[in-house]
Parts: structure tokens; sequence; C-alpha cells
């Protein structure tokens, strides 16, 4: 078994030097104030910094401090956020605002405890504050610094494991405790994303010399991940509910379920059969009027316009066919409410609105990015509503 490397100091002297020289120049680590951090943090969790870049820069517009953002209706936070992904984050952003505002005099409390009292905050986002912000000497482990720490200490044991994740948890608290936190943490997020990405490109690392899975030839097998289940499948059908009008239907998810507060085609859950060996075309093409009718009444016409579209979130992979539709029996008044009551658990406030009108005026996901944009591209759009 060949020696480990728990040369420390040579890591942070080099990192820290590498750093000044080469970090990448991000807008967030001009003026890092807290608040910039936990904003630009919560925005980079599960999202690539070239997509969270525009985000940043109108958040930071809209909401340029604590208490502005405190104050803001949800709905114009969920507006900002749209299109970003992960929509708990942005929940997190503003009740951690009202947290500040109303329970900590809207200061970032002054300790590690305090920090990840604030909703949302783990130890990753608690300590990238706490470096970046603060200027502590304490970690800050995300999958990027995972991988460079993984590589360069050697640490071969599965990180998912209890085991393997203490040992990465405890050399990180060991470079941590050298000094140049900052500095340090930024210069693994920068390098984990560039050469010592998924594919190590080695040469010009500055830690080449001493890295073990450099020396060992190992650096495509750490970190070691027990292997991870694929994503599942899952089927849904979206109805374009067209009135007399050329409004279309569109409901807000409810709280607390997967993106919960955005605005969507309702949607309906496919199944896919006891052993999930149907292709995606057979559980398309199986009847689905039924459930259509359920929801619109008995008198709705409907078709498969033939659009799919796929989005992958964490844990799923969501494969969604639109339909379009005309004859909902809700289109006389009190109509709202009748479909509110209608669409079930998942969904409210239902509203008629253009086509035109839902990405402007409404926040919703990528995935009803996706299907706004296929339906608009269709080129037989509407002829049910031309009564065919
Ligand atoms: N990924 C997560 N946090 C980051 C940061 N502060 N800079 C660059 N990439 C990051």
């Amino acid at each position: 078994m060949p020696k480990k490397n728990d040369a420390s100091e040579f890591f942070v002297e080099t990192l820290n030097a590498w750093f000044a020289r080469s970090g990448r120049d991000l807008p967030w680590r001009h003026d890092s104030t807290p608040y910039q951090v936990w904003v630009s943090e919560l925005m980079l969790q599960q999202t690539q910094v070239e997509t969270v870049k525009p985000y940043y820069a109108r958040w930071m517009e809209s909401f340029p401090d604590l208490e502005t953002l405190a104050r803001a209706p949800i709905e114009e936070v969920m507006r900002l956020w749209a299109g970003l992904g992960y929509y708990r984050r942005a929940r997190y952003l503003h009740e951690g605002a009202r947290y500040l505002v109303e329970k900590c005099g809207g200061q970032f409390p002054g300790d590690m405890a305090g920090l990840r009292r604030i909703p949302g905050v783990g130890a990753y986002t608690a300590g990238a504050i706490g470096s970046f912000a603060f200027g502590w000497n304490v970690a800050a482990v995300d999958g990027n610094v995972e991988r460079v720490l993984a590589r360069y200490f050697g640490i071969e044991e599965s990180v998912s494991s209890g085991s393997g994740r203490a040992a990465l948890v405890e050399v990180a608290d060991r470079v941590a405790s050298v000094g140049h936190a900052s500095s340090v943490n930024q210069a693994m997020m920068d390098l984990g994303a560039g050469m010592c990405g998924r594919r190590a490109r080695c040469d010009g690392c500055p830690l080449e010399s001493r890295c073990f899975a450099r020396v060992h030839g190992c650096a495509d097998r750490l970190p070691c991940k027990k292997a991870r289940a694929d994503k599942d499948d899952e089927y849904r059908a979206a109805m374009v509910m067209h009135a007399d009008d050329g409004t279309v239907w569109i409901a807000r998810r409810r709280e607390g379920a997967l993106l919960g507060g955005l605005w969507e085609f309702p949607m309906v859950r496919l199944w896919r059969g006891a052993h999930g060996e149907a292709s995606d075309t057979e559980v398309f093409e199986r009847p689905r009027g039924a459930q259509w009718r359920a929801i619109w009444g008995e008198g709705m016409r409907w078709r498969d316009t033939g659009l799919r579209v796929d989005h992958v979130f964490t844990h799923i992979r969501m494969k969604v066919a639109i339909d379009e539709g005309r004859g909902a029996s809700c289109t006389g008044e009190p109509e709202a409410a009748w479909l509110e009551r209608a669409l079930g658990s998942e969904y409210e406030t239902p509203v008629r609105v253009s086509v035109e009108e839902i990405p402007r005026s409404y926040a919703v996901s990528s995935l009803m990015s996706k299907i706004l944009a296929a339906y608009a591209a269709h080129p037989k759009r509407a002829v049910l509503a031309c009564g065919q």
C-alpha cells in the first residue's frame, strides 16, 4: 500500500499562491459580503457558473441587500429565479432573508453554529460564507472540492459511505486549519471545475508533483462513489386547454410539491406498468382520454400533438407528452373555482391567459419553458382550436 500524501502545508501554500495568480474572476468574488456569498452559493448549487452569472446580476439589481429581499413578495423572487431550477433554493433565500432581518437584526451571525441556523444553510454554505466573507479558516466541501481532496490525499474509500465521508471531512478540516482557507477553498473549486474535473488533465496542475492520484495513476478512480441507481423515468401528459377566446389554462403547483409555486399546463401522470418494461411510445399511446375527461368534463375534445419533452430533475427523468384540447366544461362561470376542484391536490388558482403572456408574467420551471417552446413551434397548433 503506497504511503498517503499528508502534505497539507505544501497543499495550502501552493494553492494560495496559485489562486492569487490563476483564480477565476467571478462577479461574486469582487466584493464578498456575506449576503453576496450566500446568494451566489445557493445559485451555484447544482448549477454551472456560466448559467448563474446573468441570474446573479439580475438578482443583485433587484435585491441588493437582505432588507430588500426580505420585503419582496415571493412571486417576485420566484420570477427572478425562473429557469434556474431547484426552486427550493429561491424559497430558502427568501425565508433566510426574513429570518435574518426579523431574528438577527439584519446581520449574518458571527459563528458557524449561527450561520447553520439560517434556513437552507448546511455545512457547505456555512463554510463558504465563513471562509469567503468572514475570512475564517473553515472548510467548505462541495463536489469539486471533494474531487481535489480525494485525489491529492488519496482517499480511496467510497465518499458516499459514512467512514469515507468522515475521512474527507477530517482532511478538509486539517487543510482549513493550516490557513488561507478563503483562497484555498476557492482554488479547489476552480481546479475541480477545470483540470481536476471528472476527467483529470493533470499537466500544468500546481499540485501535480505530490498528488497521490497523479503519482499512482488512479485519478479516474477517485473519488470512489458507490454505484448510484439510474435515474427513474416518470411520464406525464400536459394539457394545453384552449378556451373559445384563444386563451389557454395554466395553474400553479401547490407549495410543498416538486416545483411548488410555479405555473404550468396542468399535467396528469402516465403509468409505465408494473415491471417498467414498456417503451416510451407504448406509454404515450395508451388511452388517456378518461384521465382528461375526469378533469375537463365529458364534453371536452383533445388530441395528442405528438410533441415530446424530456427534462432531468435530481433523481428522475421526466418525459412529457403535449396534448391540446377544447370544449372544457369549465369555460362557463365560475370556471376557475370549478377547475381548481377538478385539478385536485397538485394545483391551485387556475387562470386563462394567452400563450405569449405566460413567460412574460408567470414564474415557470425549465420543464414548462421547454413545453412552451415546443408548443410555440408546433406547426399544427390551433387545428383543434379551429374546430376540426
Ligand atoms: N461553485 C460553488 N461555489 C463556487 C464559487 N464560489 N466559485 C466558483 N465555483 C463555485
